[in-house]
């Protein structure tokens, strides 16, 4: 293992009717509270309607922004930023998906900022100071409730860019599955694909002796593909919601990848795509990741035979390595197809003609990748593959 130091500052209250919890954890911040959400699901499910009655109840001040967009985009951040400076706002609330947590990060640490936030993603400035941001989650996949990252979409640029901070890690965050009751089965499903993908990025490692981690990281895979089915076909299930929604927290909070480093390419690769056809993030991840999982198999053979044979179950009896792993593969990709995932870029429509823009945004720091680095060829080859 490599050495480490753990802190994971997020409060995570977990369970039905935790809402409560805000009325002793908002006054801790203070009064003026900005309440960030999405567009609109949260108006429809009536957990507004909850969340601003406790809120009413212990007297905050709220000033609200709305209409935060699936893959959260910089002006919207602007907005926020203004507000909390034009009012003096003491607690960001984030109610919604990874995309309204997202952007309620930028928003905290653009609020203690003199300049724009973006230079943070470009790597121009790094945090010092942020307002303190609490959740209220209501989807299952980004693992943005208790950690400190979040990914920004520069509508000018095109550009999609991942930044983190310690300051961005939210103070608290209010789990209930049964805020995740009404996420449509393809939102679920992409949300599964990215709790999968996130332990991907993990168990594809360089780092020796983790037994522990991958161990880890082969239960939180083995859980989400034993519940999926399940829950699929019963999306109000209390009980498939909770270990889906659990699963999720645990596979980007830090912990199965104590003393390791994961790879992390797809994702940048993936975020390329986003940022020029604005696709949801899980199914990009669905298309990519088998065909990233292929194009660097050779790296490695022994690791992706052991995903095979522990996660999927292939039979190794009289088979090669490679061929083990190969059916790994097959197996994920199979895996996604039955719960619905895309399997082509061609299912969003997006044929060949932006493969080398997406690469030079996906290269614009330079080759990247810890188990197989990749450069500009490499990237342009796994999106061909994905056509
Ligand atoms: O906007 P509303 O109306 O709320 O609707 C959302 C949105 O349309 C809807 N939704 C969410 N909860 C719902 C619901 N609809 C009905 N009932 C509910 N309970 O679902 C749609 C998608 O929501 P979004 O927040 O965009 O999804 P997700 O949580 O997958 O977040 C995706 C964003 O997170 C980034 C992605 O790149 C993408 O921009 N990521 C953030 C990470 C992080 N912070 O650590 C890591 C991830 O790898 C990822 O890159
Ligand atoms: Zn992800």
């Amino acid at each position: 293992m490599d050495n480490f130091i753990f802190h994971n500052p997020t409060k995570l209250i977990f369970g039905k009717d935790q809402l409560e919890a805000l009325k002793k954890e908002v006054p801790a911040y203070g009064k003026k509270v900005l309440l960030v959400y999405g567009g609109g699901s949260i108006k429809r499910t009536g957990l507004y309607d909850k969340v601003i009655s406790v809120l009413n109840e212990i007297g905050t001040e709220v000033t609200e922004l709305a209409g935060v967009e699936p893959n959260p985009r910089l002006s919207t951040v602007h907005r926020g930023v203004e507000l909390c400076k034009s009012k003096g706002i003491d607690l960001v609330l984030a109610v919604g998906g990874g995309s309204v947590l997202d952007c309620s990060k930028a928003i905290a640490v653009g609020a203690k900022y003199d300049g724009d936030m973006w230079d943070f993603a470009v790597h121009k400035a790094a945090p010092k100071d942020a307002l303190p941001l609490g959740t209220v989650l209501t989807m299952a996949a980004t693992g943005s409730e208790m950690n400190g990252n979040s990914v920004i979409t520069n509508e000018d640029t095109k550009e999609k860019l991942g930044w983190g901070s310690k300051l961005a890690y939210p103070v608290f965050s209010i789990l209930d599955p049964v805020n995740t009751y009404s996420l449509p089965k393809d939102q679920t499903v992409y949300g599964m694909v990215d709790i999968m993908s996130h332990v991907f990025e993990h168990y594809f490692h360089k780092t020796t002796n983790t037994p522990l981690q991958d161990g880890l990281c082969e239960a939180i895979l083995k859980t989400v593909i034993e519940t999926a089915p399940k829950l699929i076909q019963n999306l109000e299930s209390y009980e498939h919601r909770e270990t889906i929604l659990l699963s999720g927290t645990m596979a980007l909070n830090g912990v199965v990848n104590m003393g390791l480093a994961g790879d992390w390419a797809t994702h940048n690769i993936e975020h390329a795509v986003s940022a020029v056809y604005d696709i949801p993030h899980g199914g990009g991840l669905a298309i990519l990741f088998p065909n990233w999982m292929k194009y660097n198999m050779h790296h490695d053979i022994p690791r992706f035979k052991r995903l095979a044979v522990n996660v999927f179950n292939v039979d190794p009896t009289g088979k090669s390595d490679e061929v083990i792993a190969l059916e790994g593969i097959d197996a994920l990709r199979s895996f996604w197809n039955s719960i619905g995932a895309p399997s082509r870029l061609a299912d969003y429509e997006i044929d060949d003609s932006h493969l080398e823009v997406m690469a030079d945004k996906a290269v614009k720091f330079g080759p990247f990748g810890n188990f197989a680095v990749l450069d500009k060829q490499d990237v342009t080859e796994i999106y061909r593959m994905s056509l």
